[in-house]
Protein backbone atom coordinates (compact mmCIF):
# COMPACT_ATOMS: atom_id res chain seq x y z
CA UNK A 1 0.00 0.00 0.00
CA UNK A 2 1.73 3.63 -1.21
CA UNK A 3 0.45 6.89 0.70
CA UNK A 4 1.58 9.91 -0.49
CA UNK A 5 0.58 13.49 0.63
CA UNK A 6 0.75 15.01 -2.75
CA UNK A 7 1.04 18.97 -3.85
CA UNK A 8 -1.65 20.51 -5.78
CA UNK A 9 -0.57 22.30 -9.05
CA UNK A 10 -3.93 23.72 -10.48
CA UNK A 11 -7.32 23.38 -9.72
CA UNK A 12 -10.21 23.84 -12.38
CA UNK A 13 -13.57 23.68 -13.20
CA UNK A 14 -13.30 22.44 -16.53
CA UNK A 15 -16.84 21.82 -17.73
CA UNK A 16 -20.57 21.80 -16.38
CA UNK A 17 -19.93 20.61 -12.32
CA UNK A 18 -17.05 18.75 -13.32
CA UNK A 19 -13.77 19.43 -11.77
CA UNK A 20 -9.70 18.70 -12.26
CA UNK A 21 -7.10 18.73 -10.04
CA UNK A 22 -3.38 18.65 -10.63
CA UNK A 23 -1.04 17.64 -8.53
CA UNK A 24 2.69 16.70 -8.31
CA UNK A 25 3.32 12.87 -9.18
CA UNK A 26 4.80 10.97 -6.18
CA UNK A 27 7.28 8.58 -7.50
CA UNK A 28 5.21 5.65 -5.66
CA UNK A 29 2.93 6.19 -8.42
CA UNK A 30 4.76 6.14 -11.49
CA UNK A 31 4.04 2.74 -12.36
CA UNK A 32 0.61 3.64 -12.72
CA UNK A 33 -1.57 2.20 -15.57
CA UNK A 34 -4.90 3.25 -17.23
CA UNK A 35 -7.70 2.27 -15.26
CA UNK A 36 -6.22 1.96 -11.96
CA UNK A 37 -7.31 4.20 -9.28
CA UNK A 38 -6.37 6.10 -5.83
CA UNK A 39 -8.10 6.30 -2.86
CA UNK A 40 -8.70 9.85 -2.05
CA UNK A 41 -8.93 11.62 1.62
CA UNK A 42 -10.93 14.56 1.68
CA UNK A 43 -11.62 17.27 4.30
CA UNK A 44 -10.06 18.08 7.66
CA UNK A 45 -9.05 16.04 10.64
CA UNK A 46 -10.24 12.50 9.48
CA UNK A 47 -13.71 14.15 8.40
CA UNK A 48 -15.50 12.61 6.80
CA UNK A 49 -13.56 9.51 7.53
CA UNK A 50 -13.51 7.55 4.60
CA UNK A 51 -11.72 8.39 0.76
CA UNK A 52 -12.78 8.76 -1.97
CA UNK A 53 -12.38 6.53 -5.55
CA UNK A 54 -10.48 8.57 -8.32
CA UNK A 55 -9.29 7.00 -11.90
CA UNK A 56 -6.20 7.95 -12.71
CA UNK A 57 -7.16 10.81 -15.59
CA UNK A 58 -4.42 12.37 -17.15
CA UNK A 59 -0.42 12.78 -16.71
CA UNK A 60 1.55 16.04 -17.67
CA UNK A 61 5.16 17.24 -17.47
CA UNK A 62 4.53 20.60 -15.02
CA UNK A 63 6.83 22.75 -13.95
CA UNK A 64 8.60 20.95 -10.64
CA UNK A 65 8.57 17.16 -12.68
CA UNK A 66 5.96 14.77 -13.58
CA UNK A 67 2.36 15.53 -12.28
CA UNK A 68 -1.30 13.54 -12.40
CA UNK A 69 -4.55 14.82 -12.48
CA UNK A 70 -7.89 13.45 -10.59
CA UNK A 71 -11.67 14.21 -13.08
CA UNK A 72 -14.54 14.28 -10.64
CA UNK A 73 -18.06 15.74 -10.69
CA UNK A 74 -18.82 18.15 -7.47
CA UNK A 75 -21.75 16.00 -6.06
CA UNK A 76 -21.37 16.15 -2.19
CA UNK A 77 -19.21 17.73 0.81
CA UNK A 78 -16.31 15.44 0.25
CA UNK A 79 -15.83 16.65 -4.17
CA UNK A 80 -16.98 19.83 -2.42
CA UNK A 81 -13.70 20.45 -0.32
CA UNK A 82 -11.36 18.79 -3.02
CA UNK A 83 -13.08 21.05 -5.93
CA UNK A 84 -11.90 23.73 -3.14
CA UNK A 85 -7.97 23.16 -3.02
CA UNK A 86 -5.85 25.86 -4.18
CA UNK A 87 -1.72 25.23 -5.74
CA UNK A 88 0.41 24.78 -2.83
CA UNK A 89 -2.52 22.78 -0.56
CA UNK A 90 -1.70 19.09 0.02
CA UNK A 91 -4.18 16.10 -0.50
CA UNK A 92 -3.62 12.13 0.63
CA UNK A 93 -4.11 9.63 -1.03
CA UNK A 94 -2.95 5.99 -1.53
CA UNK A 95 -2.85 3.74 -4.80
CA UNK A 96 -2.10 2.82 -7.48
CA UNK A 97 -5.05 0.46 -6.82
CA UNK A 98 -6.93 -2.24 -8.43
CA UNK A 99 -6.67 -3.77 -12.06
CA UNK A 100 -6.46 -1.63 -14.95
CA UNK A 101 -7.44 -1.99 -18.54
CA UNK A 102 -5.45 -4.38 -20.81
CA UNK A 103 -5.32 -3.38 -24.20
CA UNK A 104 -4.09 -6.64 -26.12
CA UNK A 105 -0.82 -6.54 -28.07
CA UNK A 106 -0.98 -6.56 -32.12
CA UNK A 107 -4.38 -4.99 -32.53
CA UNK A 108 -5.16 -1.37 -33.65
CA UNK A 109 -8.14 -0.42 -34.33
CA UNK A 110 -9.33 0.48 -30.33
CA UNK A 111 -12.93 1.85 -29.35
CA UNK A 112 -13.87 3.85 -26.05
CA UNK A 113 -17.10 4.35 -24.45
CA UNK A 114 -17.68 6.80 -21.72
CA UNK A 115 -20.89 7.69 -20.02
CA UNK A 116 -20.15 11.24 -17.94
CA UNK A 117 -17.84 11.53 -15.57
CA UNK A 118 -16.91 7.64 -16.77
CA UNK A 119 -14.16 9.35 -19.29
CA UNK A 120 -12.33 10.31 -16.88
CA UNK A 121 -9.93 6.74 -17.25
CA UNK A 122 -10.36 6.55 -20.57
CA UNK A 123 -8.63 10.35 -21.53
CA UNK A 124 -4.99 8.97 -20.35
CA UNK A 125 -6.19 5.38 -22.43
CA UNK A 126 -6.91 7.40 -25.32
CA UNK A 127 -3.62 9.47 -25.04
CA UNK A 128 -1.65 6.39 -24.25
CA UNK A 129 -3.40 3.68 -27.46
CA UNK A 130 -2.81 6.65 -29.90
CA UNK A 131 1.58 7.33 -28.26
CA UNK A 132 1.32 3.30 -29.42
CA UNK A 133 0.20 4.07 -32.74
CA UNK A 134 -2.95 2.38 -32.92
CA UNK A 135 -6.66 3.94 -34.01
CA UNK A 136 -8.51 5.08 -31.56
CA UNK A 137 -12.33 6.12 -31.23
CA UNK A 138 -13.94 7.36 -28.12
CA UNK A 139 -17.48 7.80 -27.74
CA UNK A 140 -18.66 10.30 -24.99
CA UNK A 141 -21.84 10.37 -23.88
CA UNK A 142 -23.74 12.68 -21.48
CA UNK A 143 -26.88 13.91 -20.49
CA UNK A 144 -26.98 17.06 -22.16
CA UNK A 145 -23.71 19.42 -23.62
CA UNK A 146 -22.40 20.46 -20.05
CA UNK A 147 -21.61 17.00 -19.21
CA UNK A 148 -19.42 15.88 -21.87
CA UNK A 149 -16.06 16.18 -21.67
CA UNK A 150 -14.59 18.64 -24.35
CA UNK A 151 -13.08 16.85 -27.55
CA UNK A 152 -10.91 19.85 -27.78
CA UNK A 153 -8.51 18.46 -25.12
CA UNK A 154 -7.86 15.49 -26.58
CA UNK A 155 -5.29 14.53 -28.75
CA UNK A 156 -6.29 15.08 -32.61
CA UNK A 157 -5.59 11.75 -33.45
CA UNK A 158 -9.05 10.52 -31.56
CA UNK A 159 -11.77 10.46 -33.49
CA UNK A 160 -14.68 11.95 -31.24
CA UNK A 161 -17.99 11.24 -31.21
CA UNK A 162 -20.48 12.59 -28.76
CA UNK A 163 -23.56 11.71 -27.79
CA UNK A 164 -26.43 13.32 -25.57
CA UNK A 165 -29.76 12.73 -24.29
CA UNK A 166 -31.41 15.79 -24.88
CA UNK A 167 -29.86 16.57 -27.96
CA UNK A 168 -27.80 19.69 -27.28
CA UNK A 169 -24.72 18.24 -28.58
CA UNK A 170 -23.52 15.45 -31.09
CA UNK A 171 -26.46 12.60 -31.71
CA UNK A 172 -29.34 12.52 -29.80
CA UNK A 173 -29.15 9.23 -27.82
CA UNK A 174 -27.47 7.14 -25.95
CA UNK A 175 -23.89 5.63 -26.57
CA UNK A 176 -24.96 2.31 -27.37
CA UNK A 177 -26.03 3.81 -30.29
CA UNK A 178 -22.74 3.99 -31.70
CA UNK A 179 -21.17 1.26 -29.95
CA UNK A 180 -23.19 -1.02 -32.15
CA UNK A 181 -22.36 0.83 -35.14
CA UNK A 182 -18.41 0.50 -34.11
CA UNK A 183 -18.37 -2.75 -33.05
CA UNK A 184 -17.88 -4.49 -36.28
CA UNK A 185 -14.99 -2.18 -37.20
CA UNK A 186 -13.11 -2.28 -33.69
CA UNK A 187 -10.69 -4.88 -32.75
CA UNK A 188 -11.09 -4.03 -28.93
CA UNK A 189 -13.10 -2.12 -26.67
CA UNK A 190 -13.47 -0.20 -23.35
CA UNK A 191 -16.18 1.02 -21.46
CA UNK A 192 -16.51 3.04 -18.33
CA UNK A 193 -19.70 4.53 -16.75
CA UNK A 194 -22.83 3.41 -14.76
CA UNK A 195 -23.90 -0.21 -13.97
CA UNK A 196 -27.26 0.79 -16.82
CA UNK A 197 -24.94 1.72 -19.52
CA UNK A 198 -23.36 -1.36 -19.13
CA UNK A 199 -25.94 -3.42 -18.95
CA UNK A 200 -27.30 -1.58 -22.67
CA UNK A 201 -23.98 -2.48 -23.99
CA UNK A 202 -24.21 -6.22 -22.95
CA UNK A 203 -27.29 -6.44 -24.29
CA UNK A 204 -25.76 -4.90 -27.93
CA UNK A 205 -23.00 -7.69 -27.23
CA UNK A 206 -25.68 -10.53 -26.74
CA UNK A 207 -27.55 -9.62 -30.05
CA UNK A 208 -24.17 -9.67 -31.84
CA UNK A 209 -22.80 -12.83 -33.27
CA UNK A 210 -19.43 -11.11 -33.05
CA UNK A 211 -17.04 -11.98 -30.50
CA UNK A 212 -14.97 -8.63 -29.71
CA UNK A 213 -13.70 -8.34 -26.15
CA UNK A 214 -14.72 -5.13 -24.21
CA UNK A 215 -13.13 -4.36 -20.84
CA UNK A 216 -15.38 -2.58 -18.81
CA UNK A 217 -14.29 -0.72 -15.46
CA UNK A 218 -16.82 -1.01 -12.55
CA UNK A 219 -17.82 2.10 -10.37
CA UNK A 220 -18.55 0.65 -6.81
CA UNK A 221 -19.08 2.31 -3.61
CA UNK A 222 -15.43 1.98 -2.15
CA UNK A 223 -15.10 2.31 1.85
CA UNK A 224 -11.03 0.82 1.98
CA UNK A 225 -10.00 0.45 -1.73
CA UNK A 226 -7.93 -2.36 -0.78
CA UNK A 227 -10.44 -5.60 -0.72
CA UNK A 228 -11.21 -5.59 3.60
CA UNK A 229 -14.42 -3.96 3.75
CA UNK A 230 -16.71 -5.45 1.11
CA UNK A 231 -18.73 -2.37 -0.06
CA UNK A 232 -17.52 -2.49 -3.36
CA UNK A 233 -19.00 -6.50 -4.05
CA UNK A 234 -20.56 -7.41 -7.32
CA UNK A 235 -22.55 -10.25 -7.75
CA UNK A 236 -21.66 -11.27 -11.33
CA UNK A 237 -24.17 -13.82 -13.54
CA UNK A 238 -21.99 -16.78 -13.29
CA UNK A 239 -22.08 -17.02 -10.09
CA UNK A 240 -19.76 -15.84 -6.99
CA UNK A 241 -18.78 -12.45 -5.44
CA UNK A 242 -16.06 -9.98 -6.77
CA UNK A 243 -14.52 -7.06 -5.15
CA UNK A 244 -14.21 -4.21 -7.63
CA UNK A 245 -11.57 -2.49 -5.55
CA UNK A 246 -9.31 -5.79 -5.54
CA UNK A 247 -10.50 -8.08 -8.20
CA UNK A 248 -11.69 -5.06 -10.96
CA UNK A 249 -12.24 -2.46 -11.33
CA UNK A 250 -11.45 -3.78 -14.49
CA UNK A 251 -13.77 -6.78 -15.71
CA UNK A 252 -14.51 -8.56 -19.21
CA UNK A 253 -18.09 -7.24 -19.76
CA UNK A 254 -19.62 -11.12 -20.44
CA UNK A 255 -18.12 -11.84 -16.74
CA UNK A 256 -20.55 -9.72 -15.45
CA UNK A 257 -24.04 -9.89 -16.59
S1 LIG B 1 -13.70 -1.03 -1.08
FE1 LIG B 1 -13.44 -2.24 0.69
S2 LIG B 1 -13.40 -4.26 -0.10
FE2 LIG B 1 -13.51 -3.04 -1.87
Amino acid sequence: MNSAVVRVTESARLYGETHVLWMELPEKFQNATPGQFVMTYVGEHDDPLLGRAFSFHRFRDGAAGREFAVLFDVVGRGTGWLSRRTPGDSVRFIGPLGKGYQPRSGVQRMLLVGGGIGCAPLVWLAETLVEQGREVTLVLGGRGEQQVYPARLLPPAVEVIVTTDDGSAGERGLVTEPFERLLPWCDQAFACGPNPMFEALHGVLRRSALNKPVQALVEAPMACGMGICYSCAVFPARGGVKLVCRDGPMFDLRDLY
